[in-house]
């Protein structure tokens, strides 16, 4: 599978048959995957693959906060700013749309869209789940890399004929996942990730991008450079 083809058939599944995925695939794309670039090589990512019981036992504890309406744990790191600006917040609604109206939901059923958002912490169906933390003094740029990081290995699970769902959804039940892999008290959880063979019957609608013009600036015409600027240029570590 050509890069192209494995950017653009890449999307977050959500519906997964059972069929499991061989544990010399998980090693061979995790293998791989290592090779996402990081800042000074640093490669800040800590990465948990759970299968089998563990992650059996992971969607019944979680199944069982949902069906509780259980609160969410407190939140280490916040999703997104609490007022969504434009054009964010015109986007993300466009989101909502598409990924409710696939599977039906009417726009104000709040109860229907609560059950579809559960099915998160059933992984979709998954056979498999990759957790994502970092260490807690770590900053922006490395959170960058856990991005590149995740992109990789997802790119790569697609040349495996695999699918993904990248999940902050997790994040709100980080406790639970923490009881089953008792991950070090320094790490935070980013992300969980539901991967597997996709359930083509499941609906969806591929989500689509903003034009070209509006996020990305072509620039070739250098501006005039001051004296000032030409000094100011430090050596960089990185
Ligand atoms: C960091 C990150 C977290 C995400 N968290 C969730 C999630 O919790 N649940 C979910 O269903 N999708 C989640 N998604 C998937 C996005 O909704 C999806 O990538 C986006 O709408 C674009 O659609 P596409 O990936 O199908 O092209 C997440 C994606 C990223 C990159």
């Amino acid at each position: 599978m050509d890069v192209y083809e494995a950017v653009t058939s890449r999307r977050a599944v959500r519906g997964f048959t059972d069929q499991p995925i061989p544990k010399e695939v998980l090693e061979r794309v995790l293998s791989a995957a290592a090779s996402a670039p990081s800042g000074s090589n640093l490669q800040p990512w800590n990465i948990y693959l759970v299968t089998g019981a563990a992650l059996a036992e992971l969607k019944k504890r979680a199944g069982r906060r949902v069906v509780a309406r259980d609160s969410w744990d407190e939140r280490e790191y916040e999703m997104y700013p609490s007022e969504l600006k434009s054009p964010y917040h015109q986007r993300r609604s466009a989101f909502g749309r598409d990924r409710y109206g696939a599977l039906g939901i009417a726009k104000d059923d709040w109860e229907a869209s609560q059950r579809a958002a559960a099915a998160n912490w059933d992984c979709f169906g998954a056979p498999a789940a990759l957790f994502c933390y970092i260490d807690r003094d770590l900053g922006f740029p490395q959170w960058a890399d856990l991005g590149m990081y995740l992109q990789t290995f997802m790119l790569l699970l697609r040349s495996e004929g695999l699918h993904s769902c990248p999940q902050m959804a997790w994040s709100v039940y980080r406790k639970t996942v923490a009881e089953i892999l008792t991950p070090p008290e320094r790490l935070m959880l980013f992300c969980g990730m539901s991967i597997g063979y996709e359930d083509v019957t499941a609906p969806y609608i591929r989500n689509a991008r903003a034009p070209l013009e509006e996020t990305v600036t072509f620039v070739d015409t250098a501006p005039q450079q001051s004296a000032q600027t030409a000094r100011d240029g430090t050596l960089l570590g990185v």
